[in-house]
C-alpha cells in the first residue's frame, strides 16, 4: 500500500525533473541571441540579391561574435544580437539586426574599437537584460547610454574643441551652460570653484549605487538621476540647497556634459586630444562661472527660500557707488562666514588674484563718476543706548536680532566679521540711501526720515555686534 503511494511519487518527481532540464538545455542550446541570428540570417538570404552576397548570406555561421580588446581591457558580445551593425542591407530593418547609423564604424573600426567604449553596457553577457544592464537589479555599474547622451562617450578621447563640429555638438554646448548656470558657484572641478555642493570630479564615474534613486521617475540608472536632479533638484533630493533653472532639453544637455568628467583613462594610442589653451576668460564671463547662480544679473536683491536669507544685489547702482574696490574685494575674498557666500579668494576657491581682480572689475564697470555725498561719520558723538532702540524697532525686524542669529534674514545678519570691519562711513550712508532694488529702502532724509545724529546712533550700536557675538560665544 505504502510502497505504491512512494513509487508514484518517485516517478512523478522523476517527469517534472525531466520536463524541467529538458526545458533548460533548449534554451542553452536557442539562447536569445541564437534565436536573433537565426532570424538575421533568414532575413539576410531574403535581401541579398547579388550571386556573390547571396553566397555569404547562405553560408553565416551561427555561433559567438565577440572581439577581444586587449588594450582596452574587455571582450564585446554585443554583435551576438547585433549582427547587422556592418551590413548595408540591414539599414532599414529593426534592432538588433539594423546597420549601424552614421559614419561611426568607420571611422572606429569594429575590430579595433568594439561597442562598450561609446556604448557602455557589459560587453560579455549574452542575454539583452544583463548586456544592457538598465535594470536595477543587474549588478554593473555602468548600463548602456540613453542615445541622447551617446556623445559623452566621444570625449572619452577627443577633445571637446574638435567634437565641437564632428558629432558631438552636444558635449560642447552641455560645457556652455556648465559655464553660463554658474555651477561652479557651488562645485569645485579640478581645485576650482565653490564649495556648497561636493567637487564634481570623476562625477560620471560614479555607479548607480552612489545616488539614491529612490525618487528618480525614469529607469534607475545615474543617467537619470542627473537629469531630472538637473530639472528638479529638490524632486530628488528634498532639502537640496541646489539653485538652478534649467528646462529639460538644458538638463539633456548637461548630463551629457557632466557624463565626460570621468575618472578612467582611456589607453593612449586610443585618445585623440590636441593640446589645445582656453582663453584666460574675461570678468563677465568668471562672474557667470561663479556667482550667477545665486547673483543672478546682481540688480535686484532676491529672498531664497533654502538659504533663509537674502541675496543681495551685489551689482545695484547704490551699491557699487558706495563701495570702494578694495573693500568689494575684501567682501568677495573673505565670503560671509556661516552662510552660502563662501570664501572665494585662491587658498579656498582655486580662482587666482587676478581672477578676482577681473570680476571686481567687471562688477564694478558701471559705477557713476559721482560719489554719494559725505556722512561725516567722526563729527557726531554717538549714543550706542539710543542707537540701539531705533535697531530695534526699525531694523531687526529684517537684519535679526542676535538672539536670532541663524533663524533666517530678509536683510543679512550685520554681526558678520566683514561687516565689522567696514568703514563706518559705508555703514552710514548705506543706511542713509538705502539701496534701489532692495527691500532696504532709504531711511535717511529722502526715505523714512531718520536724522544723520540716529543713523550715526545706529552704525555706533552695529560696530559692537562682533564684542557681543564674542561675548555670547564665551557664555556658551
Ligand atoms: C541578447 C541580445 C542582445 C545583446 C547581447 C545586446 N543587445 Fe542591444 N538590443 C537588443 C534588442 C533586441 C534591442 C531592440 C530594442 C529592445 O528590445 O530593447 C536592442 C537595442 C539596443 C540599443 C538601442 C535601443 C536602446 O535600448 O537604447 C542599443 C544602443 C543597444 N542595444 C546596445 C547594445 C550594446 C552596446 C550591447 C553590448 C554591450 C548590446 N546592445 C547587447 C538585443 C541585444
Ligand atoms: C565611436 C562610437 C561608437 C561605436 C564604437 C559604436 N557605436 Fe553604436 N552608436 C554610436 C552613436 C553616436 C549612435 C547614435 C547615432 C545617431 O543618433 O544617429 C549609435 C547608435 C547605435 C544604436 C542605435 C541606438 C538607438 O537608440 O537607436 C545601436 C543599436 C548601436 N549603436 C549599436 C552598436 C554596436 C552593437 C556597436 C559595436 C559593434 C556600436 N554601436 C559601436 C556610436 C558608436
Ligand atoms: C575609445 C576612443 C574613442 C572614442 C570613444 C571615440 N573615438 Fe573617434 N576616433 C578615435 C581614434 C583613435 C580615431 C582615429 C581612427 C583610428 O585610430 O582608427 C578616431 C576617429 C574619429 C573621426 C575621424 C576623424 C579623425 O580624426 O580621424 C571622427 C569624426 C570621430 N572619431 C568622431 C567621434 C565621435 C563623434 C565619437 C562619439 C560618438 C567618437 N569619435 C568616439 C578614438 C575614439
Ligand atoms: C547654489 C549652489 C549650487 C549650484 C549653483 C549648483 N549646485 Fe549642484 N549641488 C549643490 C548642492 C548643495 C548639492 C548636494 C545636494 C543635492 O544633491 O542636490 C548638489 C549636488 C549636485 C550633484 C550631485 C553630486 C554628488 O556627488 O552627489 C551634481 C552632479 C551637481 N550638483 C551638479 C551641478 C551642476 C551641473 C550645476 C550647474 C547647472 C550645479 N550643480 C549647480 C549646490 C549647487
Ligand atoms: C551659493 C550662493 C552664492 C554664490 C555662488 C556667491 N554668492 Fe555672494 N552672497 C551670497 C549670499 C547668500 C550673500 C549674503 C550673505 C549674508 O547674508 O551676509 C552674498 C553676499 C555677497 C556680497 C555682499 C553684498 C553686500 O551687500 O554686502 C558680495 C559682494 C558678493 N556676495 C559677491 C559674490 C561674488 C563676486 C561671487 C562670485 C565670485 C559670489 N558672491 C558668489 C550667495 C552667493
Ligand atoms: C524690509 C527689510 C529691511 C529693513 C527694515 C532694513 N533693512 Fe537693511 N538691508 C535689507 C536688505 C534686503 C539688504 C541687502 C540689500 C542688497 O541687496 O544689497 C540690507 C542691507 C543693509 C546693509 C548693508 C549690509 C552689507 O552687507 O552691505 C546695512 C548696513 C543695513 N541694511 C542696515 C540696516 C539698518 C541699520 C536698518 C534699520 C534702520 C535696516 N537695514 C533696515 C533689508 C532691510
Amino acid at each position: 500500500m505504502y510502497r505504491k503511494f512512494y513509487l508514484i511519487l518517485l516517478l512523478t518527481s522523476a517527469i517534472v525533473l525531466l520536463a524541467f532540464s529538458i526545458v533548460a538545455t533548449v534554451k542553452e542550446v536557442t539562447p536569445e541571441w541564437k534565436q536573433y541570428q537565426s532570424e538575421y540570417k533568414e532575413m539576410f538570404i531574403a535581401k541579398a540579391k547579388d550571386p556573390e552576397i547571396a553566397e555569404q548570406a547562405k553560408s553565416f555561421q551561427i555561433g559567438h561574435k565577440q572581439i577581444y580588446l586587449n588594450t582596452l581591457e574587455r571582450v564585446d558580445r554585443c554583435m551576438n544580437c547585433h549582427i547587422g551593425v556592418d551590413n548595408p542591407l540591414m539599414a532599414g530593418a529593426d534592432h538588433p539586426y539594423k546597420q549601424h547609423s552614421g559614419n561611426y564604424l568607420d571611422n572606429h573600426p569594429i575590430a579595433k574599437f568594439g561597442c562598450t567604449v561609446c556604448h557602455d553596457g557589459q560587453g560579455r553577457a549574452t542575454n539583452k537584460k544583463e548586456a544592457h544592464a538598465t535594470d536595477l537589479d543587474t549588478h554593473w555599474d555602468t548600463p548602456i547610454l540613453p542615445a541622447k547622451y551617446i556623445e559623452s562617450a566621444c570625449a572619452r578621447c577627443h577633445d571637446k574643441e574638435m567634437l565641437k563640429d564632428s558629432g558631438a555638438e552636444k558635449v560642447a554646448q552641455g560645457e556652455m551652460l556648465f559655464r553660463e548656470k554658474g555651477c561652479r558657484g557651488c562645485h569645485k572641478l579640478a581645485g576650482v570653484g565653490g564649495v556648497l555642493g561636493k567637487a564634481l570630479d570623476g562625477i560620471g564615474s560614479q555607479p548607480k549605487h552612489y545616488f539614491s534613486l529612490r525618487h528618480v521617475e525614469g529607469d534607475k540608472t545615474t543617467y537619470a538621476w542627473l537629469q531630472e536632479h538637473f530639472v528638479d533638484p529638490r524632486a530628488i533630493v528634498p532639502d537640496s540647497e541646489m539653485r538652478v533653472v534649467l528646462n529639460g532639453e538644458e538638463a539633456d544637455l548637461l548630463t551629457t556634459y557632466v557624463l565626460t568628467i570621468k575618472t578612467d583613462e582611456i589607453p593612449k594610442q586610443y585618445r585623440r586630444i590636441s593640446n589645445y589653451k582656453d582663453t584666460p576668460a574675461d570678468g563677465e564671463s568668471l562672474y557667470k562661472m561663479y556667482c550667477i547662480a545665486c547673483h543672478t544679473d546682481g540688480k535686484y536683491s532676491i529672498y531664497d527660500e533654502l538659504f533663509k536669507r537674502t541675496i543681495p544685489a551685489v551689482m545695484s547702482p547704490d551699491f557699487i557707488r558706495t563701495i570702494d574696490d578694495a573693500f568689494l574685494k575684501k567682501i568677495i575674498n573673505d565670503g560671509r562666514k556661516d552662510t552660502q557666500m563662501t570664501a572665494w579668494k585662491p587658498d579656498a576657491a582655486g580662482l587666482t588674484d587676478d581672477e578676482l581682480n577681473r570680476i571686481v572689475t567687471y562688477m564694478t564697470r558701471n559705477r557713476s563718476g559721482e560719489k554719494p555725498a559725505p556722512f561725516g561719520y567722526s563729527n557726531f558723538t554717538v549714543n550706542k543706548k539710543s542707537g540701539q532702540e531705533i535697531y530695534d524697532v526699525r531694523c531687526a525686524s529684517c537684519h535679526g536680532i542676535m538672539a536670532r542669529a541663524g533663524e533666517g534674514y530678509l536683510g543679512i545678519d550685520l554681526t558678520n566679521p566683514v561687516i565689522q570691519s567696514a568703514d563706518p562711513e559705508f555703514l552710514a550712508i548705506t543706511i542713509r540711501d538705502g539701496r534701489k532694488g532692495t527691500t532696504m529702502v532709504p531711511f535717511g532724509a529722502k526715505g523714512l526720515k531718520l536724522s544723520d545724529q540716529d543713523i550715526a546712533d545706529i552704525v555706533a550700536y552695529l560696530r559692537t555686534f562682533a564684542q557681543m557675538k564674542h561675548n555670547q560665544g564665551n557664555m556658551k
